[in-house]
């Protein structure tokens, strides 16, 4: 694991005092690591491991593509052992599909098995994939039952509170998840045509915590201790997914934790710790993606790494034009200089 931090965690950040319970795995933090597409990599994971994430996901995988053993698709794949527990997300509404790939998976080391019913994105949606389950909650309660009777490993599925406004079923989709026997379930907040932006609807996740009785765990907004917080507090959910509040912030766990324990915000990184972090990063962008492409796909973290800091414009226009790691070292350097 990248070592990130010399600081001793004074607690697991388990709010509610016990773990979260997904099938046989016991989770102590509450905390967890969304799915995010295009972001959440086996560097990025092990970062937001380093400073308090115990569950995590791997990126989004499209099922079918999977079935076919699409090389890049199983690249995605790629872990290790200090990368657990870690759960896969699968994308897709053929029943094929879905129980293809889930069997796949049994092979690989991972602890859980979601299948997405959240995604929002148009050429998703338009393949009936994603959010779109939500329209045919039958059809999605025989998918995941499909997807749980052939694997071993627990089968959680991501939902939004409904299509739209007027179409808010998250109830009975979760219902239909829990007769199909799923171990938990994810929630996004908000509808399908809300996107990622508009209120949470807190109330509509705790009426799906009231309505069954496996966990559940919400996002939304979750992008500082005190939202988390009030995710916890508004909807007696069982954990809180965090996702945009992690970009460029795997602190965020350590001082949500922290605020659980002491109920005080520790204050933000300092850009010198800031700077240690993203070398660190860089250098497992590297390992991972090599000396070449490294740099180039570190760059969008290094965008979220210095929102908010003086002068961090011009840094970004710079790190945007980088293509070698001594460069990108030598501007990750003047993150420690700006005040
Ligand atoms: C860049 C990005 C990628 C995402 N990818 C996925 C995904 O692959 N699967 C999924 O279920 N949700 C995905 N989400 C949604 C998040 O997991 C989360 O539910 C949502 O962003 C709400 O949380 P937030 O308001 O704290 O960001 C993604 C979100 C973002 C910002």
């Amino acid at each position: 694991m990248p070592n990130t931090t010399s600081t001793t965690r004074s607690c697991d950040g388990n709010i509610l005092g016990s773990p979260l319970v997904l099938g046989s795995l016991r989770i102590q933090s509450r905390c967890v690591l969304a799915p995010l597409s295009g972001v959440s990599d086996l560097p990025f994971r092990l970062i937001n491991r380093s400073l308090g994430c115990e569950l995590a996901f791997a990126q989004m995988i499209n099922a079918r593509a999977l079935m076919r053993s699409n090389w890049r698709t199983v690249a995605m794949l790629a872990s290790s052992h200090l990368d657990r527990p870690l759960g896969v997300q699968l994308l897709g509404a053929d029943t094929e599909a879905i129980v293809s790939a889930v069997r796949k998976l049994q092979d690989f080391d991972i602890d859980f098995i979601d299948i997405n019913a959240a995604c929002p994105a148009r050429k998703v949606v338009k393949r009936g994939e994603g959010a779109y389950l939500l329209t045919m909650p039958r059809a999605l309660e025989d998918l995941l039952r499909a997807a749980v009777r052939c694997s071993r490993m627990p089968v959680t599925v991501k939902i939004r509170t409904g299509w739209d406004t007027s179409t808010r079923n998250a109830r009975e989709i979760a219902r239909c998840a829990r007769d199909a026997g799923v171990t938990a379930i994810f929630i996004h907040g908000r509808t399908r045509a809300q996107g990622y932006s508009g209120d949470v609807d807190y109330r509509a996740i705790r009426e799906v915590k009231e309505e069954v009785d496996i966990p559940v765990i919400a996002s939304g907004d979750g992008l500082s201790p005190q939202l988390i917080k009030k995710m916890f507090d508004e909807t007696g959910c069982d954990g809180v997914a965090i996702a945009r509040g992690a970009l460029g912030n795997p602190w965020i766990f350590r001082r949500a934790a922290q605020f659980f324990s002491c109920g005080t915000v520790p204050p933000p990184p300092a850009p010198s710790e800031i700077a240690h972090v993203m070398r660190v990063h860089l250098a497992a962008c590297s390992e991972q993606y090599g000396e070449e492409q490294g740099p180039v796909i570190f760059r969008k973290h290094f965008t979220w790494y210095t929102k908010g800091l003086p002068g961090g414009k011009a840094l970004r226009q710079k790190a945007f034009s980088t293509r070698t790691m001594e460069e990108m070292a030598r501007i990750i350097q003047e993150v420690c200089s700006v005040s």
